[in-house]
C-alpha cells in the first residue's frame, strides 16, 4: 500500500469516541501531512485505530514518536523491562513461559482506569499492538471523559470545581498490590494514600476542553477535604450510568492509540487458557492543568 494522504479515510465510530483510520501501512515512513491528519483525527475522536498491520518492535516505536517521547514503561517485579531491548515498549499478556508471566495484567478484568494517574506526570497517550487474541472477551472499552464533564448537573459541577483527588497508587487496575507500596496495602486514610494529587477538571493543553478527571476508583482514592466519599461516588456513578463509552473488538494486527488525558478505559477478562498479547507504547506527559488555572 502507498502511503498518500489521499488513501486515508477516517471513519468514526457510532459512538461518542473512537474513529478507525484505513488506508494506511504504518510499517513505512509517513510525511508530515498525514501525521498531522492523523493527530488531528486523534484529537478529534480521542482513540483512533489502524487495522491489518505488521509492525516489528522498532516500527511500533517509531510510530510512536509522532505523538512525543516514548516513556520507559514501569518494570516488572524482578525489576526488569518487560521487553529485552525495548525500554519503552511493554508487554500485556496472560502468557507464561517457563511458568512464569511473559507480560503484565494477567486475564483478569482491568477496571476503568486513566494509564498511570498516579504518578505526577502520567503519560498523554498509550498505545496498543495486537499480536494474539482469545476467542472471547478481552475486548477494551473507552470513555469520553470531555462528555462525562459536560453531561455533569451543574450542582455537582459547582462542587468539584476547584477541587483536588488523591490517585491512590497502591493497587493495579488488575486490583494486584504494586511491589513499592505493599505496606500501603488496606491504607483507607485518603491523607497518608500513596501517589498523585490532581485537579479534579482539567484543560486538555492541545483542544483546550475541559475534562473529568478521575483515574481509578480503587485504595484510598478520593477527593481532598471530603467528609466522606459520597461526591467521589456521584461522579463515579454518572461515569457508569451515562452510555459515554465505546468497546473495541480486536483483530490481530490492531494498533490502537487512546488520548489519556481525555479517556478512561477498562479491559475485559477472558478464558486463561487463551492467549491474549499486546505490545504497548506510552508518551511522556506532563503535570495536568486545572480547568480554573
Ligand atoms: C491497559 O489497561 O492499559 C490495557 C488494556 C488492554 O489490555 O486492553
Amino acid at each position: 500500500m502507498e502511503n498518500a494522504v489521499d488513501t486515508l479515510k477516517i471513519i468514526p465510530m457510532d459512538a461518542p469516541l473512537g474513529a478507525e483510520i484505513s488506508g494506511i501501512n504504518l510499517s513505512q515512513d509517513l510525511d508530515k501531512v498525514t501525521v498531522d491528519r492523523i493527530l488531528q483525527a486523534f484529537y478529534d475522536h480521542k482513540v483512533i485505530f489502524f487495522r491489518g498491520q505488521k509492525l516489528t518492535d522498532p516500527q511500533l516505536v517509531g510510530f510512536a514518536k509522532h505523538f512525543g517521547d516514548p516513556e520507559h514503561s514501569p518494570p516488572n517485579k524482578s525489576g526488569d523491562t518487560w521487553l529485552k531491548g525495548f525500554p519503552e515498549l511493554t508487554c500485556i499478556s496472560n502468557i507464561k513461559k517457563d511458568g512464569k508471566p511473559i507480560g503484565s495484567l494477567g486475564n483478569g478484568e482491568a477496571i476503568w482506569h486513566t494509564d498511570m494517574s498516579y504518578t505526577n506526570m502520567p503519560p498523554t497517550t498509550s498505545m496498543l499492538y495486537s499480536l494474539e487474541i482469545p476467542e472471547v472477551g478481552g475486548g477494551t472499552h473507552f470513555m469520553d471523559m470531555y462528555k462525562v464533564y459536560e453531561t455533569l448537573p451543574n450542582e455537582i459541577k459547582e462542587r468539584i470545581w476547584g477541587k483536588v483527588a488523591v490517585h491512590d497508587a497502591t493497587y493495579t487496575s488488575a486490583g494486584e498490590v504494586r511491589k513499592i507500596y505493599e505496606e500501603f496495602d488496606g491504607n483507607t486514610d485518603t491523607d497518608k494514600a500513596p501517589g498523585a494529587r490532581h485537579p479534579l477538571v482539567i484543560r486538555h493543553p492541545e483542544t483546550k476542553k475541559e475534562a473529568l478527571f478521575l483515574g481509578r476508583k480503587s485504595g484510598a482514592s478520593n477527593i481532598i477535604g471530603e467528609p466522606d466519599t459520597e461526591l467521589f461516588d456521584a461522579l463515579w456513578d454518572h461515569c457508569n450510568k451515562s452510555n459515554l463509552s465505546w468497546r473495541h473488538e480486536w483483530e490481530v494486527g490492531d494498533l490502537l492509540v487512546w488520548d489519556n488525558r481525555c479517556c478512561m478505559h477498562y479491559r475485559e477478562s477472558f478464558d486463561d487458557n487463551d492467549r491474549r498479547l499486546m505490545h504497548r507504547a506510552q508518551i511522556k506527559g506532563s503535570t495536568p492543568t486545572a480547568a480554573w488555572a
